[in-house]
């Protein structure tokens, strides 16, 4: 088939290269002639385990291609709407500019039989309001909402070997072909057996914000119980492992730390609290800002423990900072729990040093105050406390005996619980965890 994908960030990059793996001819299109440029050299825009090697493939197999100009896409039999919604300004609810300049240039192009397939996440309602101003300008066009579920870190893997397909279909007849055009983009994908859910399109887009929405419940979940361990002198470690156990529960997405950050759980949580109040249905959503409120209490339960690890005080001391990007195999700092610590011990009169394996050039830029590091010796360089707040296998691998020489003081804090506690109490260390007792 011949594929549009129309917004090449993080999802759209890798959803264009993917879909060129699968066979079909792909144009990517994007404004920013940045990123456009970086693609087109098979240079990947951001950190993304194994895309640049499918980027480069799919850019040889002659089936991928991108371009700034939307008039690249009139060919396309499929066009994916794969653009960011962003947090408002100030508000809770999802900025939706992006989707809307999208489809509107989409209009220049689309014809009667195309099929337009959103992707982004979307507020509840937003692809009714697309496929009525479709049904006016461009009758016979097609559209469907098929969420993507991709974890950055994962994001090819999960592209091309997903857990689930959801599609969105509109009503009636036009469904069925809309589904046989899916079916036809998804081959290799659905004839593995991959579950399908066919919907209509207001359970498809609240499919992906209710996913997300779990996840962040399940983080606070165990994170709130890592706040009554910190009260009781339990280990909130060992009670996601015996809980863990019952698989009605799971020991996935219960890793109790400095808790979830980056461009979707915390942005999509506050954006559905925001549509549920638009559809006057707050009340069924109010737990969602205690999962926030639970959420942003470990960053400052976090700057309370260096204080008092730190002897009561953090005036002048010299903190190392392991980790910036919001989660380990990303280069992505959108509200990242490690940088928002990073910058409140600054502000409180630390001398902080950040590194990170590959956020580090990012945070300069978004964060410019802070100080940064090449590498974990450098940043803990006559350090008085350790934090590793980014739980890259890089630092979980840190020989403690030897990283004992670098510091001044041997106290190190495990913000996500990720290290061996033994190994580093063994080798003398003060070990401090969210949730668990002095080691
Ligand atoms: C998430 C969803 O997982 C994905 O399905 C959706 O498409 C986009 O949003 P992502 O933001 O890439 O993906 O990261 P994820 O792996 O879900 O982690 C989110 C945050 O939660 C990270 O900051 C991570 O450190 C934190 N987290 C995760 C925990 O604190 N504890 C856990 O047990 C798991």
């Amino acid at each position: 088939m011949r594929i549009s994908v129309i917004g090449c960030g993080y999802l759209g990059a890798v959803h264009a290269a993917s879909m060129a793996e699968l066979g079909h001819q792909v144009v990517g299109v994007d404004v920013d002639r940045r990123k456009v440029t970086a693609l087109c050299e098979g240079r990947a825009p951001f950190y993304e385990p194994d895309f640049p090697e499918l980027l480069r493939h799919s850019l040889g197999s002659g089936r991928l291609s991108f371009s700034t100009e939307v008039a690249d896409a009139a060919e396309a039999d499929v066009h994916f709407l794969c653009v960011g919604t962003p947090q408002k300004h100030g508000e809770y609810a999802a900025d939706l500019h992006f989707v809307q300049a999208a489809a509107e240039s989409l209009l220049e192009v689309l014809r009667p039989g195309q099929l337009v397939v959103g992707k982004s996440t979307v507020p509840v309602g937003t692809a009714a309001e697309l496929a009525a101003m479709f049904a006016e300008k461009v009758p016979g066009a097609l559209l469907a909402w098929n969420p993507e579920f991709l974890r950055e870190g994962f994001a090819v893997r999960d592209t091309l070997h997903p857990d689930r397909l959801v599609y969105g279909l509109p009503a009636g007849e036009d469904g069925a072909a809309v589904e046989r055009m899916l079916d036809e983009v998804y081959a290799p994908i659905v004839e593995r057996g991959t579950p399908k859910v066919t919907t209509d399109y207001a359970t498809a887009e609240m499919v992906k914000t209710a996913a997300n929405s779990f996840l962040a419940t399940k983080i606070s979940f165990i994170n709130a119980m890592a706040e009554l361990c910190e009260a009781t002198g339990a280990d909130v470690k060992q009670l996601a492992d015996a809980i863990g156990y019952d698989d009605r529960i799971g020991r996935k997405f219960l890793n109790a730390g400095l808790g979830f950050g980056g461009g979707c759980l915390p942005k999509d949580i506050r954006a559905f609290m925001a549509r549920a109040g638009e559809l006057g249905a707050d009340q069924a959503l109010t737990f969602l800002r205690e999962v926030d409120n639970i959420n942003m209490r470990r960053r400052i339960r976090m700057v309370e423990l260096a204080r008092e690890v730190l002897d009561g005080s953090l005036l002048g001391k010299r903190v190392a900072v392991l980790g910036a990007a919001f989660k380990p195999d990303s280069d992505d700092i959108r509200d990242s729990p490690a940088l928002n610590v990073a910058a409140q011990l600054q502000l409180q009169g630390a001398v902080v040093r950040v590194t990170d394996p590959a956020a580090v050039e990012n945070s300069r830029r978004e964060w410019p105050h802070l100080d940064y590091a090449d590498t974990p010796e450098e940043a803990a360089d006559r350090a008085d406390a350790v934090l590793v707040l980014t739980e890259w296998r890089q630092y979980r691998e840190i020989d403690p005996v030897a990283f004992g020489d670098v510091v001044a003081s041997k106290r190190v804090l495990d913000g996500r619980n990720a290290l061996d506690r033994e190994a580093w109490t063994a080798a003398g260390w003060t070990y401090r965890a969210l949730g668990r007792r002095a080691g």
